[in-house]
């Protein structure tokens, strides 16, 4: 059961606290700001512009490298998001993807062939992150000719830059280097072509129309079966193309697909966004802290905040993640009912962002 308003209402000391923000459905739709973001965003700043509490986006959704989403988000909102910084001591950022644990599987892919799918820029993301030899599904499939059978009947297809001159030859052999590894970044577009192209690498041990049981490891960055978008009723997501791809990799290959997810709900999504408000509290100490409580720098959060609308996602994670860590579930989005979420239900439920940061600053004067 959830804790009640007044029990959570009373904080007598003074706490020090940070706030995590779902993107898609409490902060925007599509890309369009709601419930009041840009106004409770700015409250977060001192008059002078800097921050002033600690707080940063973290999102299951993705497909642009997470500076260049900061870049993005502080055009729509009118805030000013920090994209990665790295001073001497920390770096410093503000926007956590779906994608962003890929990061720590550099190591293993640095220089091997991998394949990035998905909406925006998969591969740009991948090569921020450090792996080297990455192509985006667009362009690793324009190597094979017929690959897909009904490319002549996607009007879209016209407008794909790759392989133009056919007589290029592909930036790596394709045709001889098994793919090491299939990454899934963000939604992906072309849901017919990737899932057949998918199932033709993970089937053949990473070279479309060999023979190998061998399946090549399939990374997603998030789950989600739906999610909201700027339509009215939900969107399918990552999750629902996972279910597809599995269903037709299950009829057409012996053993079952092996896949890790990464994203919300998973707890270590909640560490890194702690250590990432740890380092992002460091830049909003005020002068009183280090004045009147030497170590606030290095104090821990009392309480941290996760503002989302997808019960079985954001609160999910929160609850999971443990303390510091309290739920906020709102009304702008996957979550439509009146009291609360019956399975995942939230610390608090309330109408909207603005609403969440009001009852945030009530709680912690
Ligand atoms: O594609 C985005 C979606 O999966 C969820 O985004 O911001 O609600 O975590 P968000
Ligand atoms: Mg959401």
């Amino acid at each position: 059961t959830s804790r009640t308003f007044s029990q959570l209402h009373s904080n007598p000391e003074r706490s020090s606290f940070g706030i995590a923000f779902d993107i898609d459905g409490v902060i925007l739709r599509g890309r369009t700001p709601i419930g009041g973001s840009p106004q409770a965003l700015k409250r977060l700043y001192s008059e002078c512009g800097t921050m002033k509490i600690p707080f940063l986006f973290l999102t299951n959704g993705g497909g642009v490298p997470e500076s260049k989403r900061a870049i993005e988000l502080s055009e729509l909102l009118d805030v000013n998001i920090l994209p990665l910084q790295h001073l001497s001591f920390m770096s410093l950022m503000q926007v956590v993807q779906g994608h962003y644990p890929f990061k720590t599987l550099v190591a293993g892919y640095e220089n091997k062939l991998i394949v990035a799918i998905g909406k925006g820029e998969p591969a740009e993301v991948m090569s921020d992150y450090g792996f080297k030899k990455v192509l985006s599904m667009d362009e690793y499939a324009s190597y094979f000719d017929n690959i897909d059978p009904l490319a002549q009947y996607k009007i879209w297809e016209a407008k794909t830059t790759f392989r133009e001159d056919r007589s290029l030859l592909p930036r790596y052999d394709v045709l001889s280097e098994r793919v090491q590894a299939a990454f899934i970044v963000s939604d992906p577009v072309d849901w017919s072509r990737d899932i057949q192209v998918l199932c033709d690498i993970l089937t053949s041990g990473g070279l479309p129309g060999q023979a190998n049981r061998h399946q090549p490891p399939l990374y997603f960055a998030a789950d989600d079966l739906e999610y909201q978008a700027a339509f009215p009723s939900m969107r399918l997501g990552m999750g629902a193309f996972r279910i597809a791809l599995e269903a037709i990799f299950s009829e057409i290959h012996p053993l079952p697909l092996e896949y890790t997810s990464y994203g919300k709900p998973n707890s270590f999504v909640f560490k890194n966004a702690e250590a990432i408000l740890k380092q992002l509290q460091q830049l909003s100490c005020d002068e009183h802290d280090v004045l009147h409580n030497g170590d606030a720098v290095n104090h821990s959060f009392r309480t941290l905040y996760m503002i989302g609308d997808n019960p079985s996602v954001d609160i999910k994670g929160a609850q999971q993640a443990r303390s510091p860590w309290l739920s906020i579930l709102t009304r702008t989005g996957v979550f439509r009912g009146e009291i609360n979420d019956p399975e995942f239900p939230a610390d608090l439920v309330v109408d909207d962002v603005e609403e969440a940061v009001d009852y945030i600053f009530r709680r912690e004067s």
